[in-house]
């Protein structure tokens, strides 16, 4: 890949002298880190790779701690950069490695799934799942660059490239209806992984995702628009023990949180079923993992980042590509049994077990 030497005369020009620490999984590994750490090391790059198991079941503190103490054993220090090369979970990591490693060294992303591509990488948040919920424990953290290859696209499964379809749905249903519409014309195109429209879509996407991180990098208020569906979808991840994609969940959960809009008079059936279409068109498989119920769903949903006084808050979409506005708040409560009914009919209505 003419990319790899791209990177390796970018990482001569603004790193030299720095150690490389590569941090990937072990699916990546053999596909592209390994072939790229050896072109490191024939120009003479001081690199070394650290892998883990793939899996959202791997980012977790265990997981951070063993990259950090396998980096001081190989005698990395500040004189480091972290190059992530992997899915979300891998730049999730990384990022986070990177952000504390010797009080923050520099990072540079390339991610190789559609999700990470479109948002993982995007916006410099990092982190690890805990127990109590997915994403609660990380920082903000910008990379110093990010580099996006369609081409890794090849190898990524349907399922993985689906999760990341998701996320471009989410950017055109918040926040933009001209996304939104492309996305709904391009079903094909896309499905069969038409290069010209992919790196159209993936462009738009990270032209959405971008605007607003720049808008509201800490994600005070308009950032919040990014979490559509993710209050809902966080939670049944962390209670499907991650069985359940983030893709899978996120488009639930589009769909759970519009459903209440729309049970408040505040978002028109006609775009809610342009959402529930589209979801049906990507053929984004809708199941419910036998042992959740709406009551574990909603106990969950207080560890939300969103949620104040242990109450959860919701994105609420006004039209497709516009989200309300509550005088600067962009998630708001909604009332407990508005959120039953909105889970109990996804449960019995739209899913299958
Ligand atoms: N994935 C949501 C965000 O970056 O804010």
């Amino acid at each position: 890949m003419n990319f790899f030497a791209e990177m390796v005369s970018y990482l001569q020009s603004n790193y030299q002298n720095y150690k490389v620490a590569i941090i990937t999984n072990d699916t990546i590994l053999s596909l592209y880190a390994e072939p790229f750490y050896r072109l490191l090391k024939s120009a003479k790059i001081a690199a070394e790779l650290f892998s883990f198991p793939p899996g959202e079941q791997y980012k977790n503190r265990h997981t951070k701690e063993m990259i950090e103490d396998q980096m001081f054993f190989k005698a990395f220090g500040k004189d480091s950069v972290v190059v992530a090369m992997g899915g979300g979970v891998v730049t999730d990591i990384a990022g986070y490695v990177a952000a504390t490693f010797c009080r923050g060294v520099p990072l540079v992303m390339i991610p190789t799934s559609l999700l990470a591509m479109v948002d993982a990488s995007i916006g410099g948040k990092n982190g690890v799942d805990t127990p109590s919920g997915k994403n609660l424990i990380g920082t903000i953290y910008q990379p110093q660059k990010i580099i996006i290859d369609p081409k890794f696209l090849k190898s990524l499964p349907v399922a993985e490239f689906k999760n990341g379809i998701v996320e471009m749905i989410k950017h055109g249903a918040v926040l933009d209806a001209d996304y939104f519409g492309f996305m709904e014309k391009n079903v094909e195109n896309i499905l069969r992984q038409d290069q010209k429209v992919v790196e159209q879509a993936i462009q738009e996407s990270v032209r959405i995702k971008t605007a607003v991180v720049k808008e509201d990098e800490r994600e005070k208020a308009k950032r919040h628009l990014l979490n559509f569906g993710h209050t809902y979808a966080h939670a049944m991840e962390t209670l499907s023990n991650y069985s359940m994609g983030h893709g899978e969940a996120v488009a639930q959960g589009m769909l759970v949180e519009s459903y209440m809009g729309m049970l408040l008079g505040k978002f028109p059936q006609s775009d809610f079923e342009r959402l529930k279409k589209i979801v049906a068109d990507y053929a984004i498989p809708l199941y419910f993992p036998n042992g959740i119920d709406a009551k574990k769903i909603q106990a969950c949903m207080v560890y939300d980042k969103k949620a104040l006084k242990n109450t959860p808050r919701f994105v609420l979409l006004k039209t497709i590509g516009e989200a309300y506005d509550f005088q600067g708040r962009y998630c708001e409560y909604i009332d407990e049994s508005i959120i039953t009914k909105a889970i109990q009919w996804m449960q019995d209505d739209l899913c299958c077990n």
